[in-house]
């Protein structure tokens, strides 16, 4: 049975309120983004493997934990996810990236892949999907059904705004998974956005808003 875990940190709060806010530049939001993932990636790498390894210091030789193992890879939805991958992997620059496009029919809220490009033996790496708005669910499910398929079996889902909507239907979904949210928001408008939120992820991250 896998976890959700909601975090509270009062740093990650302040940087999530800085999205929100819509006079917030393109420049400003990337690296934002970039900030709030690597404390997100602090979170979601809690359980990578260690072995002891033997090291002399200035003073003695101790047995201290090194990381072991293969690393996990990162899964962003495109496009919003992306931004969350500089993050990520400024702190374990080793992981592998793979990619996989959604994009959400604007009227039916239906999500629609248009590419997937994922390293092979996934089966035996952890797989830390990102996307940084999970809002009715389908999106995060949809990729989720699609690893499955390529064989993962240790998957985590790390988002920055949630909303109740998209949570349940993501954990009904794929009980087995662990879900990792910066915050929890208040409810999907009937647009299928997150209320209050931050907009189009997207279109912030890559500056298409239309003025
Ligand atoms: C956004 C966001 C998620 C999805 C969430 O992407 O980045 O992938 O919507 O919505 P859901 O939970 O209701 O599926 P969007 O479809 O706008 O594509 P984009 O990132 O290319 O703008
Ligand atoms: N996608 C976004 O980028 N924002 C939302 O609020 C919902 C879906």
């Amino acid at each position: 049975m896998g976890q959700a875990v909601i975090l509270t940190h009062p740093l990650l709060q302040h940087k999530i309120s800085l999205l929100r806010n819509k006079s917030t530049d393109t420049g400003v939001f990337r690296r934002t983004v970039t900030e709030i993932a690597m404390l997100l990636g602090y979170e979601a790498y809690r359980d990578l493997e260690t072995e002891s390894v033997s090291v002399t210091t200035p003073l003695t030789t101790a047995e201290v934990p090194m990381l072991a193992g293969q690393p996990p890879v990162l899964v962003p939805i495109l496009r919003a996810g992306l931004g969350m991958v500089e993050g990520m992997s400024a702190l374990l620059p080793e992981v592998s990236v793979g990619h996989i496009g959604l994009y959400r029919d604007e009227e039916t809220f239906e999500p629609h892949t248009y590419f997937c490009k994922l390293p092979p033996n996934l089966s035996e790496r952890q797989v830390i999907v990102l996307d940084p708005m999970l809002a009715t669910g389908g999106s995060a499910v949809q990729a989720i059904d699609a690893l499955k398929e390529k064989g993962c079996k240790r998957i985590r889902f790390v988002s920055i705004i949630a909303a109740p909507e998209g949570l349940q239907t993501l954990q009904q979904a794929h009980p087995d998974i662990d879900i990792l949210v910066g915050c929890l928001d208040s409810h999907l408008n009937e647009r299928a956005y997150i209320v209050p939120g931050l907009g189009d992820a997207g279109d912030r991250l890559f500056g298409t808003i239309i003025p």
